[in-house]
């Protein structure tokens, strides 16, 4: 049960991005340690690869156990084999799996090349059912507001579907392929109300790229337009930003007076 006074979205502004980063590994680490069993929601991406980092510390220094947690991607590309540098689960492999003692039978990841696409996903929506659902959801945002790829106008109750990714996407994520046309043009993605079903969710965002799509995401209106917006409609989300990606946010004074003073934070300061 969330204590009444948690049911808010929370904002923390640390210095920079190693310290945002850290903090999330902390925090992950904490939800880790207090159950073994934990099923953790990764997301992948460039602002990811820093906590990846802390989380590989953590495992190294402070013998952080993976061993009984079970992890749930938020999405991967149509049409990837497992090996090709790409893939979501190669880069979960690069970043944490290879690097802790994580179990790769309790990996999860979307399988893009299954014959029936519609099929894989609900799998995968039984499969995190089946668990018991996720207990924390770590999530990145895109330049156009989408959590996991769920791009403008995905539909706030929408569940895991394949999606179209659109131009800002592309754009975005091209310079690993080598350029857009080498792309795919589609993934397979958790929808919005399989994300708003995940019991916390930490959303990561640095970088002064970020902080347009943070204010809106974060003080402007609920919008499927915006679906990282959603996550104001959820009952424990925080979502932490280095001072470049908080540039815009009006309300930065209430936010750090809530993190210096709230007893929750107290750990973690
Ligand atoms: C990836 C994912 C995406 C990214 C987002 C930010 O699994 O879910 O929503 O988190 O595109 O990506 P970066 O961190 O590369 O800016």
């Amino acid at each position: 049960m969330v204590p009444a006074r948690l049911v808010t979205m929370e904002v923390i502004i640390q210095p920079n991005q190693e310290a945002a980063a850290a903090l999330v590994a902390r925090i992950v680490a904490r939800e880790l340690r207090s159950n073994p069993h934990l099923v953790l929601g990764l997301a992948t991406g460039q602002t990811m690869e820093c906590v990846y980092r802390h989380l590989v510390r953590l495992h190294q220094t402070e013998k952080l156990d993976f061993s009984l947690c079970r992890t749930f991607n938020l999405d991967e590309y149509v049409g990837l084999f497992p090996s090709d540098p790409n893939s979501y689960r190669h880069y979960m492999n690069h970043h944490l799996f290879r690097h802790v003692n994580v179990d790769p039978r309790n990996t999860y990841l979307p399988n893009g090349l299954a014959a029936d696409l519609d099929e894989e996903c609900r799998r995968y929506e039984s499969a995190i059912k089946r668990f018991g659902g996720i207990d924390l959801q770590l999530l990145g945002i895109g330049k156009a507001g989408h959590i996991g790829f769920n791009e403008p106008l995905s539909a706030l109750r929408s569940r895991t579907r394949v999606k179209a990714l659109t131009p800002t996407t592309l754009k975005q994520n091209a310079s690993t392929f080598g350029g857009e046309e080498n792309m795919p043009r589609r993934a397979i993605t958790m929808g919005v109300g399989t994300i708003l079903e995940c019991r916390r969710c930490i959303l990561l965002a640095t970088g002064a790229s970020k902080a347009n799509v943070i204010s809106r995401a974060v003080e402007g209106p609920i919008t499927s337009m915006i679906s990282a917006s959603a996550l104001q409609l959820h009952a424990r989300s925080t979502v932490i930003v280095d001072e470049d990606a908080a540039g815009n946010l009006v309300e930065k004074d209430y936010y750090r007076w809530i993190f210096a003073n709230e007893p929750e934070w107290e750990e973690y300061r």
